[in-house]
């Protein structure tokens, strides 16, 4: 019900206006929501579906459901008090980095529906570090400074500033200095190392990326002089060849304290075959979510999974709608699964709708919890 009023009602209104708009809005409106217990009281009675087959313990944190909303929706950490009565099981906020940035030049969003994907170039925008943490230590969940009854795990990703550098051992040291000031505080439960994410427009000329084995080493050396004692993901490239991949997660594997990656971020490639023709003619600057992203993260699980097994756990991420879609990355290898896109054209009561048929889909093939079917299809 709540998801055709979406769809049939509030979709429509919201798509007349631009993108960028809509998603400041939600922002406000989501913070304005999570801080009134009337509001939040009624949304978690009718949005979430509880059910103890989807509850799951990951690199030693408890999930009552292993579908999260991943970086990039929250970025400026709005939706903390709000989203765990939406029914995600977790949620990521960020990417966050360590100087303020107002974003690549608008449209930093646009929509293809019939793609069933967005086209994004926010290119990180952020308020910055220190006063995202600045405003995380003014919430419910800042005062009480770890998890309690009625919240979800919570995790933060972190990138470099989009901004000039010199050299690649400087943009290392800005990942360092946001890391150095989320250590000093306890608000979260894991950190997402985000090297994948391909609208940052001012450091297209650096000689190394940290998306090359050489940069990406460069990077965790740096790093391992801060004790990150809390789980570590890092967020990968959808587009990187299979050889690619393993060539990076080869680096990670030397570094004891990288518990896993997410697999993926967002595709750039037009040629992609799950575009409608016309929306990605008239698509502007910007990289795409969404069903396009969908194979590429699936294949990459499927290989990493096969190659790592237990070393590195695997968010799924990249083009989730439906409970079969969270079911196959989880059959592929993915613990925990993450999304955007289908929630923005679905709805929020989509989530509930995915663990809902998720827990059927376990249920049917015999699992009692999500974790038995890890990895299935390679066993
Ligand atoms: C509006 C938007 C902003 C995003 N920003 C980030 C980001 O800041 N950091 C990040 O790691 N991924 C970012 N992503 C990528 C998503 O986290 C995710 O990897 C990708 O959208 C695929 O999932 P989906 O198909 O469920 O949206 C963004 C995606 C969208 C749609």
């Amino acid at each position: 019900m709540i998801g055709f009023i979406y769809k049939k009602i509030i979709k429509p209104i919201l798509f007349k206006f631009p993108a960028d708009d809509v998603h400041t809005f939600f922002l406000k409106r989501g913070r304005l929501l999570g801080s009134i217990n009337f509001t939040k009281n009624l949304l978690s009675k009718i949005l979430p579906y509880k059910d103890s087959v989807l509850n799951t313990k990951v690199a030693g944190i408890n999930f009552t459901n292993p579908v999260g909303l991943s970086a990039g929706f929250d970025y400026d950490a709005d939706l903390i008090e709000v989203l765990p009565s939406v029914g995600f099981g977790f949620h990521t906020i960020g990417t966050v980095t360590h100087l303020p940035y107002a974003g690549n030049p608008r449209p930093m969003l646009g929509r293809l529906p019939k793609s069933k994907s967005l086209l994004v170039n926010k290119g990180f925008k952020s308020m910055g570090m220190e006063a995202v943490l600045k405003k995380i230590k003014e919430s419910p969940r800042g005062r009480h400074q770890s998890e309690e009854a009625g919240t979800i795990p919570l995790g933060l990703s972190i990138g470099a500033t989009n901004r000039a550098y010199k050299k690649i051992e400087d943009m290392a040291d800005d990942v360092y200095l946001s890391f150095e000031l989320a250590l000093k505080v306890n608000y979260f439960d894991y950190y997402e190392l985000n090297i994948s994410c391909p609208n940052l427009i001012n450091v297209e000329n650096l000689k190394e990326k940290f998306d090359d084995p050489v940069g990406f080493a460069i990077l965790l050396n740096k790093l391992s002089y801060l004790n990150i004692n809390k789980p570590l993901f890092i967020k990968m490239h959808a587009e990187k060849s299979v050889a690619e991949t393993l060539a990076l997660l080869a680096v990670a594997d030397k570094y004891k304290w990288i518990s896993g990656v997410i697999m993926s971020n967002l595709v750039k490639n037009r040629e992609n075959a799950c575009f409608d023709q016309t929306e990605i003619k008239n698509a502007g600057k910007g990289n795409f979510s969404g069903k396009p992203t969908e194979e590429f993260s699936n294949n990459l699980i499927s290989e990493v999974y096969k190659k790592y097994k237990d070393r590195f756990i695997i968010i799924g991420c990249g083009g989730i709608f439906t409970g079969k879609d969270a079911y196959e990355k989880i059959k592929r290898g993915a613990s925990l699964v993450q999304m955007i896109t289908g929630m923005i054209y679905e709805g929020p009561s989509v989530i509930g709708k995915i663990n809902r048929d998720l827990a059927k889909l376990l249920r049917k093939d015999g699992y009692k919890s999500v974790s038995e079917a890890v990895g299935k299809y390679h066993k």
